[in-house]
């Protein structure tokens, strides 16, 4: 059993990395073995829309320049994605919306690689901005 989470923000051991050390504690405590990918300092272009990855059923991305193809694989052999992220102005960082809209698009374009994961998310923040909000 394993855990991949995932670091979104540009700060290696930041506050979002104390969290999601704390899950992985009581992760690794419990047998799972549990793993960091720190994604927030990369350079991430975003999605092109291409939808390329859905035309060539290949679980890739067409852009190159970053890892994301390979990220993408580390996900998919995770048992459970734990997705880490600080909050800028209410929203996530730049990079980490880039890193998850291409990662799920290829994902989704796919049948779905992360089907039957367990999934969570955490955020780190200074005042506000964790609060979801939920539409009817
Ligand atoms: C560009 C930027 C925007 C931010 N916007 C918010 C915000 O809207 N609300 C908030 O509470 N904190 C905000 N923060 C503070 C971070 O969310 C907070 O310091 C967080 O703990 C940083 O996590 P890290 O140490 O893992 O990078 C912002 C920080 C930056 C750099």
């Amino acid at each position: 059993m394993k855990v991949l989470a995932i670091n979104g923000s540009p700060h290696e051991s930041g506050n979002t990395r104390h969290a999601l050390n704390v899950v992985g504690k009581e992760l690794t405590d419990s047998g799972i073995e549990f793993e960091v990918l720190h994604i927030g300092n990369k350079m991430i272009r975003g999605c092109a829309a291409c939808s390329s990855c859905g035309k060539n059923r290949d679980e890739k991305c067409v852009l190159t320049g970053d890892d994301l193809n390979r990220w993408v694989q580390r996900a998919k052999e995770a048992d459970g994605i734990l997705l880490g992220s600080p909050v800028y102005f209410a929203g996530i960082p730049g990079t980490m919306k880039s890193f998850l809209d291409r990662l799920f698009y290829v994902s989704s374009s796919n049948g779905g690689l992360f089907r039957q994961k367990v999934g969570a998310a955490l955020v780190a923040l200074r005042r506000s901005g964790a609060r979801q909000h939920l539409t009817p």
